[in-house]
């Protein structure tokens, strides 16, 4: 099956390399971040490492709350280190369900807002949590 999924706020794109190696080459790694500088990394460690699954990786500049993709489009979302840094997490996260398929995953690494005093202590100065 030829999966679509996308990396958003991809950055160098380390979790956009590992996406590709899952879908392989019948599938589509799009990686996504507002950060032209970041997007060359990317795109140049592409060329560096060479293997022919990193063939399917698109690089994107854009932006997380305006992401330039029809409804439905994708069988899978990740986003890593990214929503904390979003200025509108709500509107990213609509853009996330508009542009996922039904049915679909989307998977968020990020840093929580904790109220357990220890995990919030060893976390305080990283987070950041949905506050709306
Ligand atoms: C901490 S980095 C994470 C990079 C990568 N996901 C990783 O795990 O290494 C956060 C990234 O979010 C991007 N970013 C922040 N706001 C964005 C937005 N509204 N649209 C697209 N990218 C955004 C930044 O350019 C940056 O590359």
């Amino acid at each position: 099956m030829e999966d679509s999924v996308l990396d958003l706020c991809c950055g160098s794109g380390d979790l956009a390399f590992l996406l590709s190696e899952k879908v392989g080459s019948q599938g589509k790694v799009i990686g996504l971040d507002f950060s032209k500088e970041l997007l060359s990394v990317a795109s140049s460690r592409q060329k560096l490492l060479s293997k022919p699954c990193y063939e399917n990786i698109e690089w994107v500049e854009g932006d997380a709350l305006d992401l330039p993709f029809s409804d439905g489009y994708f069988d899978g979302i990740t986003m890593g280190y990214g929503l904390r840094n979003v200025v509108d997490k709500r509107r990213a996260m609509q853009e996330i369900f508009r542009v996922l398929k039904e049915g679909s995953r989307v998977s968020i690494l990020d840093f929580n807002k904790s109220n357990v005093p220890i995990t919030a202590l060893i976390q305080s100065p990283l987070s950041l949590g949905m506050d709306d």
